[in-house]
């Protein structure tokens, strides 16, 4: 798309909720050179964020927080005054699942409701929260209701595609920027918020963030209407939840003709059509996305008529993972009950704190349902999950990998952190009480295992045990 119009007039944001997406995006329009304000209901929060303290483990967040907070931008908890000011209003709230499977949309309409009570001026309401297609009729018709006047505002939907541990990368560095709006008047606002990523001049900037590529050719900008942005956004983390899904199946018929799913993802990947990412078989995918939208997708597609059982599929097979991980314990310990088991990992992914829909979680929770005596731990989560699963009997948070590998019958790697392919497998070995590793990420090479005296299990790879240099390919049954 050829975009003219050019303009270095720094717009008057609000963003609404510093959780990750809002925090991260608030931060990133201060960086481009706008004048942010970003509100949240919670007031501890917000005094923090205006004390400088960071609330998530996220590379380059702290830096770019110093580098703007208390200048172009600020942290609020008065909504209406944030509102007043601003030209554009980013909704990024939590649209966590409800019971039913759906998006709870109520704190979105919540905020909907104050924002129209507020609009003085012509202002853009945008929706960043991940939300399902149609949202943008229902919070149009809620801003009229609560007395907006139809030609005071224009809703669009700007999704994000950042992901954790990456954020602050992804936001200055997309692969696209979405804009779905249905007036020129709002793709007007959302083009000069963007400007300096879609004509690359941020990049040019001394002190712009370094990323990933030369983007000083600008970013790929695509305007939709609203229904295809949120739709984008839905099918995008489907697609990439049913490629991992993909890989786990293909990974379960890999074990049982006793070959290498590593082998097959490569050459799968290979094919520019289909490429290696997100290619990699393991416990599954978890986190604050994946899980949730996939449900939701499936949910909206429903209400309007359509059985989309496909993604069904992925959730049965992504809930399989961890089912197949604990029967390789249990055909390596045999019984499960009083073994000690030492635990590698407790974030959903690598790079992150979090702790939310973790399959490392999950995993540790049924250990303890079967009665194993755990020691866990992870280099930035341990803090998180002490909150929702604290240290008990049979759960100790250990101080580093070596002490959570003492004693063990069984070592389990369940998050893909870097650092745990570089562990000292000698050392390990020599503090374990069975040299037992259950590798749910794949993170160690089948003949590095055997070489370091381990009976080692990963996901859907053969079996690789001492004294074989060379792995004695049997399936798992
Ligand atoms: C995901 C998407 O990747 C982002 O594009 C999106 O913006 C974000 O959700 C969101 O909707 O907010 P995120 O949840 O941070 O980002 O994490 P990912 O890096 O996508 O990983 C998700 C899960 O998939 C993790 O549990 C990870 O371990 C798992 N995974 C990932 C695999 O099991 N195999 C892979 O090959 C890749």
């Amino acid at each position: 798309m050829d975009i003219q119009l050019r303009t270095d007039t720094p717009v008057k944001i609000a963003v609404v909720g510093s959780g990750y997406v809002g925090l991260v995006a608030a931060v990133c329009f201060a960086e481009i050179g706008h004048s942010v304000v970003c509100v949240d209901i919670d007031a501890a929060r917000v005094a923090a964020l205006q004390a400088g303290e960071v609330p998530i483990y996220e590379e380059k967040l702290p830096e770019l927080l110093a580098r703007h907070g208390g200048n172009s931008l600020q942290f609020s908890t008065d909504l209406l005054t944030a509102v007043r000011a601003a030209e554009a209003i980013f909704i990024a709230v939590g649209t966590p699942q409800s019971a039913s499977g759906e998006a709870d949309l109520s704190y979105v309409e919540a905020s909907v409701r104050e924002i129209a009570s507020e609009l003085n001026e012509y202002k853009v309401v945008v929706e960043k929260s991940t939300v399902p297609v149609l949202t943008n009729q229902w919070i149009s018709r809620t801003m009229r209701f609560n007395g907006a006047r139809e030609e005071n505002f224009d809703v669009i939907s700007n999704p994000e595609f950042l992901r954790e541990g990456t954020a602050i990368e992804d936001f200055l560095y997309p692969d696209r920027i979405v804009i779905g709006a249905d007036t020129e008047r709002a793709r007007a606002v959302a083009r000069r918020i963007y400007q300096p990523l879609i004509d690359g001049s941020y990049f040019s900037r001394p002190d712009h963030v370094p990323g990933p590529r030369d983007l000083s050719g600008g970013v790929l900008y695509l305007e939709t209407s609203a229904k295809s942005a949120e739709l984008i956004k839905h099918a995008s983390n489907a697609f990439l939840a049913l490629k991992i899904s993909f890989i786990n199946a293909v990974s379960n018929v890999c074990e049982l003709v006793g070959t290498d799913v590593a082998e097959v993802a490569n050459g799968i990947g290979a094919d520019s059509r289909i490429g290696h990412r997100f290619l990699n078989a393991g416990l599954g995918y978890g986190g604050s996305c994946f899980p949730k939208d996939v449900r939701a997708f499936y949910k909206i597609a429903e209400s309007v008529g359509y059985d989309f059982d496909l993604l069904q599929a992925v959730e049965r097979i992504n809930e399989g993972q961890k089912r197949c991980f604990m029967k390789k314990l249990r055909t390596a310990l045999w019984t499960l009950k009083g073994k000690q088991v030492g635990v590698l990992g407790l974030a959903f992914k690598g790079g992150t704190d979090d702790v939310r829909e973790s399959p490392a979680l999950s995993i540790v929770k049924t250990l303890l349902a079967e009665g194993c005596r755990v020691s866990v731990f992870d280099p930035a989560a341990m803090e998180k999950a002490r909150l929702v699963l604290p240290e008990q009997d049979n759960l100790v948070y250990a101080t580093d990998e070596f002490e959570a590998a003492r004693d063990a019958h069984a070592l389990l790697v369940v998050t893909e952190w870097p650092q745990f392919a570089r562990l000292d497998l000698n050392r390990l070995h020599g503090l374990m009480h069975y040299p037992v590793v259950i590798d749910g990420r794949n993170l160690f090479t089948l003949n590095q295992m055997a070489a370091a005296g381990f009976h080692y299990y990963s996901m859907g790879r053969p079996f690789a045990e001492p004294g074989h240099h060379t792995v004695k390919g049997h399936a798992l049954k």
